[in-house]
């Protein structure tokens, strides 16, 4: 630690990061690497890292960007537990140790760089955006798909996944069946399947119901502990298994994807949008 970091008096404590150190190029077996940490309120484990890096060690390697939970870029096992380092305040981690090690699951590319390419190869497999029949409506639009508040419900929550693929290195299935889509591809696949303005369903079941697909989930659920954004993959898995009983037995949704509407024109403000709320900061050129 630097002279002034330790006169500082916003640093409430002092912590001990352990890093896994790991280049594959070179000839060395991963290590783990100590660093003394001085900590300030509010301080993440990026923010940890980050200090390392600029004060202690620059060779030091990761992936981050947003440093707001947003990118998912960020994910990393720290502390036993696949976390976003930008999402987890070091003094909620409730020790002076703080152990920093890339996602289980991938293959590492340097320190705790995960190699997510696999993830973002099975996401692309179950065709994760709107399919229409009417292509023709999606190339040249003429108004909006309808959908109602309820319809939205169907799927918002499998909706707000970040791709941070925490829930893949959380997967007992995922670390034993190198095949299987996993808890991020299947919730996808789900989230395009339960929009009503969709009709790829037959185009995904290749995937989701191949012999990789949802019936290789264990429902152990530990990929929905861990989902920084409560997405609860381990439930959108047992609504696509739910869904294809039911259509095995003719009950399955008789989808009809939702009407064209006209585009708005002549529109007016009206009452139901609300104000803005005033302006507490004035613009510095005001
Ligand atoms: S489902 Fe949750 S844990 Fe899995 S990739 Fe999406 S946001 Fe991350
Ligand atoms: S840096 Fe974007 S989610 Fe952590």
């Amino acid at each position: 630690m630097n002279k002034s970091a330790t006169q500082d008096p916003s640093i409430i404590k002092t912590v001990q990061f352990e890093v896994l150190r790991y280049n594959p190029e070179g000839n060395e077996a991963p290590r783990l690497q100590n660093y003394s940490v001085p900590v300030i309120r509010g301080m993440t484990v990026l923010d940890g890292l980050n200090w390392i890096k600029e004060h202690l060690d620059s060779s030091l390697s990761w992936r981050s960007s947003c440093r707001m939970g947003i990118c998912g870029s960020c994910g990393m096992f720290i502390n036993g537990l696949p976390r976003l380092a930008c999402n987890n305040q070091i003094v909620h981690l409730h020790s002076d140790r703080v152990t920093v090690k890339p996602l289980p699951n991938y293959d590492i590319i340097r320190d705790l760089v995960p190699d997510l390419e696999g993830l973002f190869e099975k996401h692309r497999s179950v065709k994760p955006y709107l399919i229409r029949k009417d292509t023709e409506e999606q190339e040249k639009p003429t108004g909006e798909f309808f959908q109602s508040q309820q319809e939205l419900l169907n799927y918002i929550q499998f909706a707000y996944c970040i791709k941070c693929g925490l829930c893949m290195s959380a997967c007992p299935t995922v670390a034993t069946s190198e095949n299987y889509a996993g808890p991020q591809p299947l919730t996808a696949g789900w989230r395009y399947c339960a929009d009503s303005r969709d009709e790829g369903l037959q185009e995904r079941q290749e995937v989701l119901y191949s012999s990789y697909g949802v019936y290789r989930c264990h429902f152990a659920g530990a990929c929905s502990q861990v989902c920084p954004k409560g997405v609860d993959p381990a439930l959108a898995i047992q609504l696509l298994k739910k869904d294809a009983f039911l259509r095995s037995f003719g009950f399955g949704k008789k989808k009809k994807a939702g009407p064209v509407l006209p585009p708005v024109r002549d529109w007016t403000p009206g009452g139901k949008i609300p104000e803005a709320p005033a302006k507490t900061v004035p613009r510095k050129t005001e």
